[in-house]
Formats: C-alpha cells, sequence, structure tokens
C-alpha cells in the first residue's frame, strides 16, 4: 500500500517537475519571438501582408495575442484547451475543421488567438469573417464547451448576455441584445476614431469602450455612476455567496452545494462583476443564498450529531 502510494507520488513528482521545466522555456520563447514581428509564428503567415495595419497593432497589446502563454502556464493544461487558445495553422488546415486538432498539441501549437482565428480569405462574409458576428466570440466565450473535459468555467460571457444556463433563475436576456445587432463587437470593437488611428480601447485591442455607451444612455447623468452602484452591489452578493460556500458542511459533491456553486462561477466568469447582465448575475446570486438554510442548516445538524 504505501508502495503504491509512493510510485503514485513519484510519477505525480516526475510529471510536475516536467511541467515546471517547460513552462519557463516556452513562455520566455514565445517572449523572444514577439520582438522579432518578420519571424513571428505566433501572428501566422498574416503578418507577411497585413503587419503594417492598425488590426495587426492593436491585436498586437490584445489578450489574444498572449493566450497560449497563458494555457501553458495553467494547471490543466491539455491539447483540447487549444481549441479557444490558439487558431489553426498551419494554415493549410482548415480553421474548425475537424482533423486540426489532432495536428496541434500544446507543444507543438504555435499561435494565440491570431487572425485565422476569425478572419479566413475565401470566407463570404464581410471581412472574410469565419463565423457570422453574433456566433463568432460566443463560440469560445463561452462556458464548458464540453471539449476540454468537464466542469470548467472560466468565462461565461455568451450564457451572462443571453441570460440562461444557470440554476434556478428564468431566462432573463440583457436589454442590450435587442439593441445591438453587432452583438460583443458592439461595445469591444467600437472605435473611438478613425478605423486608420490605432487605439486604447475598442478596434482590434477588444477592450470595451466606455464611449460606446454614450450613443444611446446619453441622457443619464452618468452611466458609469449607475455601473458602479450595481458593481458593487454584484460584488457584495458574490462575497455573501463565497462565505457561504467555505461555512457549508454539505458535501461538495451533493447536488445543492453543485446548484449553488454553479450560479457563483458563472458570474466569476463573467469577469467576475456581472458586467454583461447585472440584472441576471443578481438573480443567479440570490438563488444561490436562498439555498442557505440547506446549507447551513447541515452543518448545524452535523454539529449536533457530533455533540451526542
Ligand atoms: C478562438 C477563441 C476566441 C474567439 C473567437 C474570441 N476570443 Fe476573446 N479570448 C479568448 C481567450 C482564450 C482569451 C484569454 C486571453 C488570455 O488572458 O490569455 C480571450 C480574451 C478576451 C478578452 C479579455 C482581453 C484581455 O486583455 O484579457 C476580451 C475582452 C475578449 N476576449 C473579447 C472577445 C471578442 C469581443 C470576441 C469576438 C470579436 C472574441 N473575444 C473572440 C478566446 C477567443
Ligand atoms: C470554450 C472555449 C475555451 C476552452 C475549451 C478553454 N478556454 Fe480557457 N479561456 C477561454 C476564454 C474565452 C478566456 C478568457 C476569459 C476572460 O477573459 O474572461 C479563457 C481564459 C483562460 C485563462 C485565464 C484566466 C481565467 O480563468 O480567465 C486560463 C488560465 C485558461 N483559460 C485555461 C484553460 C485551460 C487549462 C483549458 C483546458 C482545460 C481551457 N482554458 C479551455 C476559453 C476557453
Ligand atoms: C477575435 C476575432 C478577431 C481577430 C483575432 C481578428 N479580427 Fe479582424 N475583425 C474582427 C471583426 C469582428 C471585424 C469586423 C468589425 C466591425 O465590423 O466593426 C474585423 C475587421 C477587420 C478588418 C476590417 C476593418 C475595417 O473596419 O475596415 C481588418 C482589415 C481586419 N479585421 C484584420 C485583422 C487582422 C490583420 C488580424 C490579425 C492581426 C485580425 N483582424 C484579427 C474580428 C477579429
Ligand atoms: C500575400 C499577401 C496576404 C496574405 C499572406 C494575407 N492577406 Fe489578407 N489581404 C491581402 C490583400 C491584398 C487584401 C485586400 C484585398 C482583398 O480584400 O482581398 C487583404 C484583405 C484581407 C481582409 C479584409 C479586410 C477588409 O477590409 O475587410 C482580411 C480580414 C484579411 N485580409 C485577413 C487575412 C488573414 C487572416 C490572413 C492570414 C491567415 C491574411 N489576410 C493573409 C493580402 C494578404
Ligand atoms: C453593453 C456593452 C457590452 C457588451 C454588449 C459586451 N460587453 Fe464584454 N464588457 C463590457 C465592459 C464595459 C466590460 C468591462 C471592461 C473593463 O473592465 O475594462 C466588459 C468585460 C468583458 C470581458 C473581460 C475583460 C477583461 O479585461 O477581463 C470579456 C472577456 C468580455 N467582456 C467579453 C464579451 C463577450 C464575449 C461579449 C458578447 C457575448 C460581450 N463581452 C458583450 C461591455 C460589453
Ligand atoms: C445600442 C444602445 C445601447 C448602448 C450602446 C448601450 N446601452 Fe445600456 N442599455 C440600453 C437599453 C435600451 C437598456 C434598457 C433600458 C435601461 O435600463 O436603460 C440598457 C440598459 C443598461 C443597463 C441596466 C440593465 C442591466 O444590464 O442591468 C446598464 C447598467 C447599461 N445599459 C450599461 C451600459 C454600458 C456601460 C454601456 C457601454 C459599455 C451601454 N449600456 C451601452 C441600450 C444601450
Amino acid at each position: 500500500m504505501v508502495k503504491i502510494t509512493l510510485s503514485i507520488l513519484t510519477i505525480v513528482l516526475f510529471i510536475t517537475t516536467i511541467l515546471m521545466f517547460n513552462i519557463p522555456v516556452v513562455s520566455s520563447d514565445s517572449g523572444e519571438q514577439s520582438q522579432n514581428a518578420d519571424e513571428n509564428p505566433l501572428t501566422e503567415k498574416c503578418y507577411k501582408c497585413h503587419d503594417k495595419e492598425t488590426e495587426y497593432k492593436e491585436w498586437k497589446v490584445s489578450g489574444h495575442a498572449k493566450t497560449l502563454a497563458t494555457l501553458r502556464k495553467a494547471e490543466l493544461a491539455q491539447d483540447s484547451c487549444l481549441r479557444c487558445h490558439s487558431s489553426s495553422i498551419p494554415s493549410d488546415v482548415p480553421l474548425w475543421g475537424k482533423d486540426w486538432r489532432s495536428r496541434a498539441t500544446l507543444k507543438t501549437a504555435q499561435n494565440n488567438v491570431g487572425c485565422s482565428s476569425c478572419h479566413r480569405h475565401g470566407s463570404k462574409r464581410k471581412h472574410y469573417l469565419t463565423r457570422s458576428v453574433k456566433k463568432l466570440c460566443v463560440t469560445c466565450h463561452q462556458m464548458d464547451c464540453g471539449c476540454a473535459g468537464g466542469g470548467i468555467i472560466h468565462q461565461s460571457q455568451a450564457e451572462m448576455f443571453a441570460g440562461k444556463g444557470g440554476n434556478g433563475v428564468k431566462r432573463m436576456p440583457s436589454p442590450h441584445i435587442k439593441e445591438m445587432p453587432m452583438r460583443c463587437v458592439a461595445c469591444h470593437m467600437e472605435k473611438e476614431t478613425s478605423v486608420e488611428k490605432v487605439v486604447a480601447r475598442g478596434g482590434h485591442t477588444f477592450v470595451a469602450s466606455m464611449e460606446s455607451c454614450q450613443r444611446c444612455h446619453l441622457g443619464e447623468d452618468d452611466i458609469s455612476i449607475r455601473v458602479s452602484a450595481l458593481v458593487s452591489e454584484v460584488n457584495s452578493l458574490l462575497q455573501q455567496v463565497e462565505r457561504m460556500l467555505e461555512d457549508t458542511s454539505a458535501q461538495k459533491d451533493s447536488q445543492v452545494y453543485k446548484d449553488a456553486k454553479l450560479n457563483y462561477d458563472m458570474v466569476k466568469g463573467d469577469s467576475g462583476y456581472g458586467f454583461h447582465n447585472f440584472a441576471y448575475a443578481k438573480a443567479l446570486l440570490k438563488y444561490s443564498l436562498s439555498l442557505r438554510e440547506e446549507l447551513l442548516g447541515n452543518k448545524s445538524q452535523k454539529a449536533d450529531s457530533s455533540a451526542k
């Protein structure tokens, strides 16, 4: 028994060492390569013709340009995660095609979420987009797609925006869905200046621009005041649920724990403060809190029985 445990330990240690050894090698590699645009495979072959464009310059500073490094540093990284953390070069392999996954591995993958994650020469769509704008971002910015191992919720913008997927709350789409045929692109890619200018927010930086709110919320004194009130409300609910989940002695695999935790993870996965749908975020967290008695009641029962 002890021997088995020891050999398991050795294997775990061995794997950990390999991982620890690999991470700095890989990430410093990619850091150096991105210094030299001409040889930078992380930007695919598109840079050869498109590197002077504002889109390229903006993309280079965006989160999308470092997705591979992020992934390689992650504890649970595996090949299937590449589906959302890397685009599909060699470029002869069709994007989202059925065979690319078998070719790229954590070791061999070279690209971040690059131009070809969203564009492809030959596409019939405007700007050669690979998918319609409605589907483009949410293909990756969704809860567990079932393709990277079960139960992973680290991004839930798609579900939060659509107001679905949580426990105990009816469907509740963001009021912005109806107003924004361009969906995510409307807030995250709107340019504050002309297309030719490299910008700090919007465009291919994908950073949401608060300027864009004024288009519709013009009458309001300041939309950012309304937003920060809502953010702190959501944050305080998040903290309450977090404390409840810490205090409970309910089994982690009990249904009631899982129900409360899912809603919490969803709001967290939205980037922490429920921005994409405040009303839904609040409803989700309040539902979790409504399970308080079951979650904490368990604890007092257990305490009772151990006292006996
Ligand atoms: C191929 C998958 C994929 C697609 C398509 C995609 N994203 Fe992302 N996005 C990611 C990943 C992975 C990250 C995580 C970046 C990191 O921290 O490494 C990310 C990060 C982001 C971030 C945070 C940026 C930061 O600086 O940390 C924003 C905002 C974002 N994406 C918006 C969008 C929008 C808007 C679209 C659609 C136009 C989109 N994404 C399409 C995978 C994707
Ligand atoms: C369905 C698409 C998808 C899959 C599959 C996926 N990711 Fe992500 N990942 C994303 C997106 C989108 C973001 C950016 C989230 C944000 O900025 O809010 C992200 C961000 C991250 C981050 C940055 C920190 C965080 O939690 O936001 C890490 C680490 C990460 N992913 C690890 C992984 C690992 C490990 C796997 C495989 C087990 C994986 N991802 C599979 C889409 C995905
Ligand atoms: C995460 C998805 C995504 C990535 C990655 C991405 N783009 Fe785009 N790109 C878009 C979307 C969406 C539009 C359309 C925006 C609109 O209509 O407002 C667009 C528009 C463009 C346009 C047309 C701009 C205009 O307004 O005329 C060019 C050129 C372009 N992209 C080039 C690139 C290049 C080069 C890269 C790689 C450095 C890249 N894109 C990476 C999503 C992406
Ligand atoms: C050999 C040079 C070359 C390479 C390599 C190249 N492109 Fe292009 N691209 C062009 C030219 C020229 C245009 C303008 C004419 C056109 O629309 O086809 C263009 C147009 C585009 C547009 C349309 C911009 C708009 O205003 O709508 C997008 C998007 C784009 N390319 C993406 C890519 C992506 C993604 C890659 C890499 C997978 C790539 N390109 C590789 C030369 C190139
Ligand atoms: C009404 C405008 C709006 C819409 C629509 C919208 N977002 Fe956001 N999003 C924001 C704002 C504002 C933030 C917070 C930005 C910040 O902190 O800089 C944000 C934050 C994010 C983040 C976290 C960024 C970070 O730096 O960690 C991601 C990822 C993201 N949005 C993706 C999406 C996706 C995917 C969609 C479509 C389903 C979407 N957003 C729709 C306004 C919007
Ligand atoms: C295309 C028009 C449009 C744009 C652009 C827009 N909104 Fe809205 N927004 C609306 C409408 C319509 C409603 C629903 C009526 C209301 O509550 O004012 C709404 C509701 C809201 C709400 C309350 C609903 C909720 O989610 O709980 C907030 C907060 C909000 N918007 C913030 C923003 C921010 C921040 C931006 C910019 C990043 C923005 N909006 C951009 C049209 C827009």
